[in-house]
């Protein structure tokens, strides 16, 4: 009877001992890693989240930045921007079973860059995409067959030309102003039509805005103006992943 009798006590001692996951059934995380906000490893980094706040979702964004050119031969002037949220949380490494590596996780932006067509109305004729229907349907992301990434909201500049955010099915409204910006790691990738990585950039709320109070674009490929080559509007494909705050 002995040996039974401390075989039980050890049993629930060890099983006392053992990390609570609330994971889903199959799946064994030991340790659920809260994601860290990506640094681009330059001489100047974006400003850490506060402290206090808890990151609300990570988007995959996915559209073209807008430019408009007034003469050619000058710079191009940035004119907002649209884009497909799609959430990637879940994917973050050691969050759940279908997480991935930091490696695959850190190139999703260049996966669905260079393996997806953008998944807006593009224009057939003409630069960018419908004004009038820019949208796709609110569907998931399916990339290359083997990753499917749930439809989380869209962005784009309202009509008085504020970056804004709508997301998590009317649980999040953000309309936001920049508080700053870094250039993009050198080895960011320029995106196919080889401009170069759009910055990375720190947003804070403005009026109006729910659910969430601060959104960061890290993780950009993509995007940069192909310069100004006629007058007009222009505009160029690009990913990022968006971090949620709030
Ligand atoms: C990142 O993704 C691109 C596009 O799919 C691919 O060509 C490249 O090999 C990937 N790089 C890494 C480090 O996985
Ligand atoms: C960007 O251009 C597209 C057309 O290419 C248009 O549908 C969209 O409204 C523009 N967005 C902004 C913010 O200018």
């Amino acid at each position: 009877m002995l040996p039974t009798a401390i075989l039980v006590l050890v049993t629930s001692a060890l099983a006392a001992a053992a990390p609570v996951a609330d994971q889903g059934p199959g799946c064994e995380v030991d340790t659920v890693q809260a994601p860290a906000l990506p640094k681009t490893g330059g001489s100047k980094e974006l400003p850490d989240p506060d402290s206090g706040l808890a990151l609300k979702h990570i988007a995959l964004g996915f559209g073209i930045q807008n430019y408009t050119c007034t003469k050619p031969g000058v710079a191009a002037t940035a004119a907002g921007a649209l884009a497909m949220l799609y959430d990637i949380t879940h994917l973050y490494p050691k969050q759940g079973a279908d997480s991935l590596s930091a490696q695959d996780f850190n190139n999703l932006t260049s996966k669905a860059l260079w393996t997806h067509k953008v998944p807006l109305n593009m224009n057939r004729h003409e630069p960018g995409a419908s004004r009038t229907n820019p949208f796709t349907r609110d569907a998931p992301l399916h990339l290359q067959g083997q990753l499917t990434l749930p439809f989380l909201g869209h962005h784009y500049f309202d009509a008085a030309g504020v970056p804004t955010f709508d997301l998590d099915g009317g649980k999040i409204h953000l309309p936001c102003s920049k508080l700053a910006s870094v250039d993009a790691p050198v080895g960011a990738d320029k995106g196919p039509e080889g401009t170069g990585a759009v910055g990375w950039l720190y947003l804070g709320e403005k009026p109006g805005a729910f659910g969430s109070k601060y959104v960061y674009r890290v993780l950009t490929a993509g995007g940069v103006s192909h310069g100004c080559n006629q007058v007009g509007t222009d505009s160029t494909s690009y990913t990022a992943t968006y971090w949620f705050y709030g």
